[in-house]
């Protein structure tokens, strides 16, 4: 039986795209069952309606100041849908440690840099600002600090002279485009890294 994964966006959703065609292959562990967004103008809602997922804007705006409350309805959504697994993907809302604990275990995120580097906003200008050789992508397991926790993938990328914060964030893009369907076939099938292609997992290290 294959795992049901919910994904949490705020926008465009390329990541989300990513993991809706990987997920579409028949021996892939994991069902996209879910696509929750705390913006109901996210560009990624379309892809999900696109491929005939199931899709729930719950604004944040709603809610007011009031972030617990927010994410109780979240929470409701994803047990009601009998969600194992949750993937941030480009979700750009703090998360309670309430939401967190209760889906301690059982939440990805991915982040746009090598972590523990440049965790938050902006890190490709703050990568090339910084001079470093190598910049990428990390998967990890969702703790109460942001872009923290666990760490179960990453992806490296050089950095080259000629780059921009774009034509760098878009290598890195690439990248998060195999690393994040890698990494939610190694954890929905609760093995790293054996069952998922070698070859796609090569990447991939034990937390
Ligand atoms: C991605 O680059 C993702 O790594 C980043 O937001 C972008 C979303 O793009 N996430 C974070 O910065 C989390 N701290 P997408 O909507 O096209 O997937």
């Amino acid at each position: 039986m294959k795992t049901r994964v919910a994904i949490l966006i705020s926008g465009r959703g390329s990541n989300l795209q990513s993991l809706i065609t990987a997920a579409a292959a028949r021996q892939y562990p994991a069902e996209i069952a879910l696509v929750l967004s705390n913006n109901p103008a996210a560009p990624g809602l379309a892809r999900a309606e696109a491929a005939g997922i199931p899709t729930l804007a719950i604004d944040h705006r709603r809610h007011g100041r009031d972030r617990q409350s927010h994410e109780a309805e979240l929470h409701a959504a994803l047990q009601s849908h009998a969600i194992g697994l949750v993937c941030l993907a480009g979700y750009m809302r703090l998360l309670s440690p309430f939401f967190v604990a209760a889906w301690q275990g059982a939440m990805l995120n991915i982040h746009p840099s090598l972590l523990p580097a440049f965790p938050g906003l902006n890190t490709h200008e703050r990568a090339l600002a910084a001079g470093v050789a190598l910049h990428g992508c990390t998967t990890h397991f969702v703790t109460e600090t942001m872009d923290d926790g666990p760490i179960i993938g990453q992806a490296a990328v050089p950095v080259l002279a000629s780059d921009t914060p774009e034509t760098l964030a878009a290598r890195v893009l690439a990248q998060e485009h195999k690393l994040y369907p890698a990494t939610l076939a190694a954890v929905a099938s609760a093995t790293l890294p054996a069952p998922a292609p070698a070859a796609a997992l090569s990447h991939l290290r034990r937390v």
